[in-house]
């Protein structure tokens, strides 16, 4: 089945519009993601790194981008793996670096082969190299080892660079904010994941184990063109609902119990993120009832203020605020509500933040303060919205029947000129909802 994808135009812009913010004599320097062993001889699943793609749309490994702005001229440089007839029967097709110059619009191609060889040469007599810091890909030591064999020619009468600059603040600026065919890739990726929860509501039944439940979502990802999952599903059956990062996935689904699902697809490079709790026999208990309709409250309060201009951290403060008046309400904390948020004992229950910044990663580029403060929100951006609220099993301050109770509700939401648009709203999540289409389409 067709999504939607980003076209090379938009690649190209997105180069043009980097190259702009950047002073003259400069070069941008991105690297391709490495291909990760997994055991043995056998690789993971190669995932371009998302810089490197969001730039070029080239999902080969082994390939790295060099964007020299000289003067007012700009060169878009791509290094890439050579056609090797005899790997290519092993490992398939390569692009080379004569097809990408006419499938990906580079104005200049190598192998990669080349690499030290030629960025010496491109480097002679540009000021100052910007790249992301800190990452996984080693650029440091590649670009350091660059300029010591420039050093060596000084007298040949080479200008080494003397400034290297953390590329990210224009970068990842620049990614969170979505354009135009960016929104229309993640209303896909949005409506593709809530059909999957829905379809996961449709086969739950007592005695399933988690991990086909699983099965079912990726299954309906595959079906309707998304290769891999935007992360590692989460499906936690009663207590295991109360693990964050619960990713084993192998319990039985019980009778009488919740399960949490966050699962989300990635369309084109783009992430769906979604949580869905319910029973897993359709039916919420008074204790399960009374907490979901808590965690939801909080999270529709949160989407409701949603729009330009408001701090990112402004719905953070609603849903501990909305959280802990309703924990107070249930009985499972005491005291005044202002004092049990200064001093944080909601977050024996509620643990995390509200949610992130929703892009090609699942936990998305971008700041969240700028100049100290916490940033003001703007079209184009996309954000989740995940309040919980997690009982341990073991918490001998509340009543037996709350405990192991584990609860999230999030949807991706994009903000727009006047308010906001939730992409993921296709997924029931009322509990009349959810009771109802799990009693009548279930199968
Ligand atoms: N699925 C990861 C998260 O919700 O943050
Ligand atoms: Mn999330
Ligand atoms: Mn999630």
């Amino acid at each position: 089945m067709k999504q939607p994808s980003i076209q090379q135009r938009e690649f190209a812009d997105r180069r043009e519009r980097l190259a702009a913010q950047l002073p003259i004599n400069s070069a941008v320097i991105v690297p391709s993601a490495k291909l990760q062993h997994r055991n043995s001889d056998v690789e993971s699943p190669f995932r371009q790194d998302s810089d490197f793609y969001y730039l070029s749309g080239f999902d080969e490994p082994e390939a790295l981008i060099v964007i020299v702005k000289d003067q007012a001229v700009v060169t878009y440089h791509l290094f890439c793996q050579p056609r090797d007839p005899e790997m290519e029967i092993w490992n398939g097709y390569r692009s080379g670096p004569e097809g990408v110059k006419i499938d990906f619009l580079a104005d200049k191609a190598f192998s990669i082969e080349e690499v030290d060889e030629r960025l010496p040469e491109l480097l002679d007599g540009i000021d100052s190299i910007h790249f992301c810091m800190g990452t996984c890909y080693q650029t440091e030591s590649r670009v350091e080892s660059w300029l010591t064999s420039m050093r060596k020619k000084r007298r040949q009468g080479v200008t080494v660079p003397s400034r290297l600059i953390e590329l990210s603040s224009v970068l990842h600026e620049m990614r969170l904010i979505k354009s135009v065919q960016e929104i229309e890739v993640m209303r896909s990726a949005g409506e593709i994941s809530a059909q999957a929860h829905v379809r996961a509501m449709q086969i739950c039944c007592p005695g399933l184990m988690e991990y086909q439940l699983e099965a079912e979502i990726i299954h309906h990802f595959m079906q309707n063109g998304c290769r891999l999952p935007a992360y590692s599903s989460i499906v936690g059956g009663g207590k295991n609902g109360c693990v964050l990062h619960y990713v084993s996935n192998n319990s039985m689904l019980r009778e009488g119990d919740l399960v949490l699902i966050d699962a989300g697809c990635e369309t084109d490079y783009y992430a769906g993120d979604i949580t869905r709790t319910f029973p897993v026999n359709g039916r919420f208990n008074d204790a399960q009832r009374a907490l979901y309709e808590l965690v939801l409250k909080a999270q529709m309060a949160c989407i409701e203020e949603l729009k330009p201009g408001i701090p990112w951290e402004q719905t953070h403060d609603t849903s501990v605020r909305v959280i802990t008046e309703g924990l107070v309400e249930l009985g499972l904390l005491k005291g005044n509500v202002g004092e049990l948020i200064d001093c944080g004992a909601y977050k024996a229950f509620y643990m995390h933040r509200l949610g992130h910044w929703l892009g090609m990663d699942v936990h998305d580029v971008g700041d969240y303060k700028v100049a100290g403060e916490w940033r003001l929100l703007e079209p184009g951006m996309v954000m989740t919205v995940e309040p919980g609220i997690y009982v341990a099993p073991d918490n001998e301050n509340v009543d037996a029947r709350w405990r192991g109770i584990g609860i999230r509700i999030e949807d991706d939401v994009l903000i727009t000129d006047n308010g906001c648009e939730v992409l993921t709203g296709l997924v029931p999540k009322t509990v009349d909802e959810i009771e109802t289409l799990m009693a009548t389409t279930r199968h």
